[in-house]
């Protein structure tokens, strides 16, 4: 969950580190660090983020280093965890990402030959295997050193007897080299150079690469040479910047309009009456489907669960979502069924290893992501591009809203396929798509009303969402991103759920955010509203602008506009995002970054 560089080349290795560390904070930032051969192996690290420490790293010349920020997960949070670990003699530094699982053995084992250990992370482990191992030439000690570790990682070390090459290797944690003009980078994401370059090449499993300033070798996991193919990268270098927002989670909310336009381009044509996906895509959704079981965890696995509503609409395919830490140990696999896997960053443990499940049982398998070359791309039999750019915020916006968009273009494609929609149907929802954008601006127009409520809701204890059918998973969805960036307790509910059960917590100081949307289960959801108001908890409701009725109900109206769109829920959606933005700006929440998270979570 730690976020890696290493960069060779001709600029000023420090200011190029720190510059990077500071764009990958976002997937850990309780300690950072820097290693920089100045002739000699010059380090510093600490505690905190880089913003924090960047001050106290001392002036250091040289233009090869390695550089780290930290999430801990083995060791607590203190400068000798940080990375980069170092040889016994100082002459070689690595950073990891990653857990290696037996370094115990390892460590003892090392200790017995002489090796002083400094700290408690499983990683030092790796710089001493190096340096019990190196004979003069990293790669073949890289190499020989992870025949001996079991685990996963993306590791990079320099070593001050070859001051000009850096040495990269990974095994189930992205690795990703930034291809420049007399310099080259290696990252765990392409955004900590992408100010540098946007040509890449994306290291598979098992794959080592020595890099200096002008060359590039890549070795397969039996040690051959093998030819990489270099891939050019559109995201722009504005995307992963504020551009003025004071947060990056507000930035990526508002970047929704262009977002959403974004994930249909090139995939609806009114004229052509047609859904279109890449050809391995239509491949798969050509084969007979039996059922489908989308595999996600978070706020993706929200987006799956809307996206079995829509499919289940418009096809007579019967759609499970399940949780990837939960399927990939009890799930049911069927040769017939196509799974398909939601990941913004598309490496996400569990879900990748839900993948791999699905895979080694013959299932046919689905991406959908964000992020070109990942590792889900690589293990999948298809994947499908969000294109929305990069996301650095923690919680999840505008990659959610492009997930949905996705399943329901997946629905209607399916829906073709079945013969079940006609052309004018298609034609239909073909214009409400084309229409999102417009909608979702109308939204971020009226951010002084989602304001006014927000400081309804500042100081809440408890709140609940409640919504059902779609808008079920956008309660859930609600709920999270409440919680997870403003530290309120929020859960989200179907509404015909609360009497079994959440009832018993409804007091006058709970308060209740209902989705209304006027389909089959108005009068249901207008129900559950005035039993809600009977204990004297405050409802505050998400409605249409031409819902005349809802008001008579709630305490508090949100309104959005949709027409009669059958992609309400992404507006929805942005009412709920920015809700949850200014309760948590409001408490002066660390918006970004909210506490022991973290945006990727690659390991289990
Ligand atoms: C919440 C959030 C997380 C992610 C989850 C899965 O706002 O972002 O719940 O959705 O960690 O991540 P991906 O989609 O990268 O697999």
């Amino acid at each position: 969950m730690c976020g890696i560089i290493g960069y060779v080349g001709f600029r000023d290795a420090r200011t190029v580190l720190i510059e990077s560390l500071k764009r990958l904070d976002y997937r850990g930032y309780d300690s950072a660090g820097i290693a920089i051969i100045d002739k000699k192996l010059k380090i510093f690290k600490d505690k905190g983020e880089i913003v924090k420490i960047e001050k106290q790293i001392p002036q250091m010349k040289g233009t090869t280093g390695v550089g780290h920020t930290r999430w801990a997960t083995h060791g607590a949070v203190t400068k000798e965890n940080a990375h980069p670990h170092l040889s016994c003699d100082k002459k070689i530094a690595i950073v990891h990402n990653g857990i290696i699982e037996n370094f115990n053995i390892l460590k003892e084992e090392l200790i017995k030959k002489g090796h002083t250990f400094l700290s408690d992370t499983d990683s030092e482990v790796i710089a001493h295997l190096i340096d019990d191992i190196y004979k003069g030439n990293l790669e073949e000690a890289m190499i020989a050193a992870t025949k001996k570790i079991k685990g996963s990682y993306a590791i990079v070390a320099i070593s001050q007897d070859e001051p000009l090459k850096i040495v990269g290797v990974r095994k189930e944690s992205p690795l990703v080299i930034g291809v420049g003009d007399s310099e080259n980078f290696l990252a765990s994401d392409i955004t900590a150079f992408l100010k540098y370059t946007n040509r890449v090449m994306f290291l598979n499993d098992g794959e080592l690469c020595v890099i200096t300033a002008n060359t590039i070798r890549v070795y397969d996991k039996n040690q051959r040479p093998i030819t990489k193919k270099e891939e050019l990268i559109t995201w722009d270098i504005k995307d992963s910047e504020k551009s003025g927002f004071p947060h990056f989670m507000l930035k990526e909310i508002y970047d929704q309009p262009e977002t959403v336009h974004h994930v249909l381009r090139g995939r609806i044509s009114e004229i052509e009456e047609t859904i279109t996906f890449p050809e391995q895509v239509e491949k798969l959704l050509k084969n007979e489907i039996t059922s489908i079981h989308i595999v996600a965890c978070g706020t993706s696995f929200y987006a799956g669960l809307a996206g079995k509503y829509l499919i289940e609409q418009l096809t007579n395919i019967s759609v499970f979502t399940e949780l990837a830490s939960e399927y990939r140990y009890f799930g049911t696999r069927n040769e017939n069924s196509l799974v398909i896997a939601i990941t913004q960053s598309g490496e996400t443990a569990d879900t990748l290893a839900a993948l791999r499940e699905a895979q080694l049982s013959g299932c046919r398998t689905l991406v959908i992501t964000n992020v070109i070359g990942s590792t889900a791309t690589r293990i999948a039999d298809g994947y499908i591009l969000q294109q929305s750019g990069p996301e650095i915020g923690v919680a999840a916006t505008k990659t959610f809203t492009s997930q949905i968009i996705l399943l329901f273009l997946i629905a209607l494609k399916l829906s073709i396929i079945q013969k079940k929609l006609g052309s004018n149907e298609l034609y239909n929802y073909i214009v409400q798509l084309k229409a999102l954008p417009r909608y979702v601006r109308d939204i971020l127009q009226r951010s002084n009303d989602i304001i006014a409520i927000a400081k309804q809701l500042k100081d809440a204890t408890s709140v609940f969402f409640i919504g059902r059918g779609i808008n079920y998973p956008l309660s859930l969805e609600g709920a999270l991103k409440l919680k997870e960036i403003s530290y309120i307790h929020a859960e989200g509910f179907a509404a015909g759920e609360l009497k079994h059960g959440p009832f018993a917590l409804l007091t006058d100081e709970t308060s209740v955010v209902a989705i209304v949307t006027q389909d089959e289960t108005y009068e249901k959801i207008l129900a559950n509203i005035g039993e809600i108001k009977a204990r004297g908890s405050k409802v505050i409701a998400i409605a249409e602008d031409k819902d005349s009725e809802t008001e008579k109900h709630a305490d508090f109206m949100l309104r959005f506009s949709a027409g009669s769109h059958v992609l309400q829920c992404i507006p929805i959606t942005v009412v709920l995002q920015l809700l949850a933005y200014h309760v948590a700006h409001l408490r002066k929440c660390p918006i970004d970054k909210p506490r022991n998270l973290a945006k990727s979570v690659t390991v289990e």
